[in-house]
């Protein structure tokens, strides 16, 4: 086995309990918001994937001082007053990186260069070009079709009322960020609930946020001198790679998964109500926050998954960005449903690391499962077991990689998976986890 490729053998029993790395969504913004603020702040549970490590390797560029030890992080935040980073900054493979710190850059009088991968680099940017050239910005997209490296020149910005095109948390947060450091008030306008843990962590370091349905109202301040420290702060572990054993044990009749110490977060947990009206049992236990904690901070707890017979499913509308990351595994729980499931309104799918509508459809076909794509989702038609003997590509998307594992356990022989080192960016310990819950 080369370090870019796996086999995969079927389970022959699945079952367990576990914890999962911390998120990586709230450990992006726990270095970026850490970075910005005034004093001291100390991470546990930091998500020590690459994406996250380039994303903290940025703020150190910037001023902020950085310690690790293992998934413990301090940091020293700037209190808004970041510095000139002496090169491009690298993002790696992270959009939620790019466009996050694109937003914090923003706010600063300086010029910074931004670029990434060769998937980061073909991913739209103009998204994030148009509010922060509105709120004042100069954002200069050096890549063919709006695409990164990014050439910002910031500082002096006014809020903005901006309707965000697409449901988008990336985008959402951008201006936020860019928002903490404008003069006035910058209101966001959803058009779909998205995650919220931006405006969580906002609250977390004193920003003045109010939400009100789809808007979300923030008031800036010229160098963000209204922030105070994050604290201590404990990241829960990443529903997202949660979801893989989750949906491994819905796939398989009799299997039973706990996942402990999970982020509950209700804008995260959508695959949670699929897998029950596929017919899965789904249990959750909130954990009870600890004593001096804020109530504010993100909830987590324990989820246990219970396979029982599948049926199949449709998804669409505002489920939709509340499970945008586990679309690969709803196409693998509905691959082993009875029926048709169709995924719909999720044309975003087509701008993630990798055309994951495309990279899907492909790997369901190359295991026998009948698929049909739309330009917004796919229809899948479920087997009573996916066909062993398959090879397949990541197109170099860790989540592709993964979910054709989970599909991999449930076939009827050994499969081949092409491109597995990108499965370090957010889950490095997923072939341990996998050993640990999967007997051959
Ligand atoms: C993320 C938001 C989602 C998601 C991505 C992480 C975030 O992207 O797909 O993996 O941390 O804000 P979009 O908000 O652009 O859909």
């Amino acid at each position: 086995m080369s370090e870019d490729s796996a086999t995969v053998h079927p389970a022959r029993r699945i079952g367990g309990t576990l914890s999962v790395p911390g998120d990586k969504s709230i450990s992006h913004r726990l270095a970026l918001l850490c970075a910005a603020a005034p004093g001291a702040s100390v991470i546990h549970g930091f998500l020590t994937s690459e994406d996250c490590l380039h994303t903290l390797a940025a703020v150190a560029s910037l001023g902020a001082r950085v310690r690790r030890e293992g998934d413990r992080i301090e940091i020293a935040g700037t209190g808004g007053q970041l510095c000139a980073p002496p090169d491009v900054l690298d993002l790696g493979n992270s959009g939620t990186g790019l466009r996050l710190l694109s937003g914090l850059l923003a706010g600063q009088n300086f010029t910074s260069g931004l670029t990434g991968d060769a998937s980061l680099r073909s991913r739209p940017m103009r998204r994030i070009k148009e509010p922060l050239e509105m709120m004042g910005a100069r954002v200069e997209l050096l890549g063919e079709n709006g695409c990164a490296p990014l050439r910002i020149t910031g500082g002096g910005l006014r809020g903005i009322d901006y309707t965000l095109p697409v449901a988008s948390a990336q985008v959402k947060s951008c201006v936020l960020l860019a928002g903490l450091f404008a003069e006035g008030e910058t209101v966001v306008r959803e058009p779909r609930p998205t995650r919220d843990h931006t405006e969580r962590l906002l609250r977390a370091v004193g920003a003045e946020i109010k939400v009100d349905g789809p808007d979300i109202r923030l008031r800036g301040a010229r160098g963000a001198r209204n922030l105070r420290s994050a604290g201590e702060r404990t990241v829960p572990g990443d529903f997202s790679s949660a979801a893989f054993w989750l949906t491994a044990a819905a796939c398989r009749e009799g299997a039973r998964v706990t996942v402990r110490g999970v982020g509950l977060n209700p804008r995260r947990t959508a695959l949670l109500d699929v897998l029950k009206r596929m017919g899965a049992l789904v249990e959750t236990q909130a954990g009870e926050p600890e004593e001096g904690t804020d109530p504010a901070w993100e909830p987590a707890g324990a989820v246990t998954v219970e396979g029982r017979p599948l049926k199949a499913t449709e998804i669409g509308g505002d489920e939709i960005p509340n499970l945008i990351d586990e679309l690969p595994l709803v196409a693998v729980a509905a691959a082993l449903a009875e029926g048709r499931t169709t995924i719909r309104d999720a044309a975003e799918l087509r701008v993630k690391e990798s055309d994951r509508i495309a990279a899907m459809a492909a790997i369901l076909t190359a295991f026998g499962v009948p698929v049909r794509e739309a330009p917004d989702g796919m229809i899948v038609e479920g087997v009573p077991r996916p066909r062993g003997g398959a090879a397949v590509d990541s197109r170099g998307d860790h989540r592709m990689a993964m979910a054709a594992a989970i599909l991999g356990l449930m076939a009827d022989g050994p499969s081949r998976i092409n491109g597995t080192a990108c499965i370090a960016t957010s889950y490095p310990s997923f072939w341990e986890d996998m050993n640990r819950l999967s007997a051959k």
